[in-house]
């Protein structure tokens, strides 16, 4: 009820795996199942019967949404931090509109090289983020890190005296 974007898909997904994953745990009892239940009842009923899935959003949709708001030429230097379900959505919206100038930085290597093939574009290790000195105008990040990864000093770093704006998307926050 307090999402962001109402009526975004993935919540659904989310709560489904949040609860099979506390089964797992054995934390929930009959009360919590028949809560779960109703509730997937009641979502997937809302979607049946309502126009609220007519045009789908999600938090990598309306990001996009914005950033062509900003008039982002599609040669723009775009790096994107993370590569997981969050950011491969960005990521086709992002080929959809045509941009093309992306490196993409991951933990694992192979996944951040799928959205790099997907774009075009180029992937680095996680940890080549502090040696980057290529410049960005756009930044996308979203992981699943508990800890700031894009501290001061590493931001200030990689403007390297560079005084045009830059834009900043975050969509990991809040954490889950
Ligand atoms: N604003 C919102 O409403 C919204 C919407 C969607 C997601 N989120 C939040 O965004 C986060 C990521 O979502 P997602 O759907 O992309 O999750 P996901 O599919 O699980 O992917 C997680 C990503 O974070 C990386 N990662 C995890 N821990 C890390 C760490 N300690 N250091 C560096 N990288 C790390 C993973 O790297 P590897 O591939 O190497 O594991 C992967 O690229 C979640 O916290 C989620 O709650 C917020």
């Amino acid at each position: 009820m307090d999402s962001l974007v109402v009526g975004e898909r993935q919540i659904l997904g989310q709560l489904r795996d949040a609860y099979d994953q506390c089964k797992a745990w054995g934390l929930t009892g009959d009360g919590i199942r028949l809560v779960i239940q109703h509730t997937v009842v009641a979502a997937k009923a809302v979607y049946a019967q309502t126009r609220i899935g007519d045009k789908p959003v999600s938090v990598a949709s309306l990001a996009i949404q914005q950033l062509l708001k900003s008039g982002l030429p599609t040669d723009a230097r775009i790096i994107m931090i993370g590569a997981g379900q969050t950011n491969m959505l960005v990521a086709k919206f992002l080929h959809k509109h045509h941009f093309h100038h992306v490196t993409v930085f991951n933990r694992s290597l192979d996944k951040a090289q799928a959205i790099a093939d997907m774009l075009g574009g180029r992937a680095l290790p996680f940890n080549a983020l502090s040696s980057y000195t290529e410049g960005f105008d756009c930044m996308i990040v979203c992981t699943g890190a508990a800890e700031p990864i894009i501290t001061e000093s590493l931001y200030a770093s990689w403007l390297q005296g560079e005084t045009d704006p830059t834009m900043v998307i975050d969509l990991a926050i809040p954490t889950m």
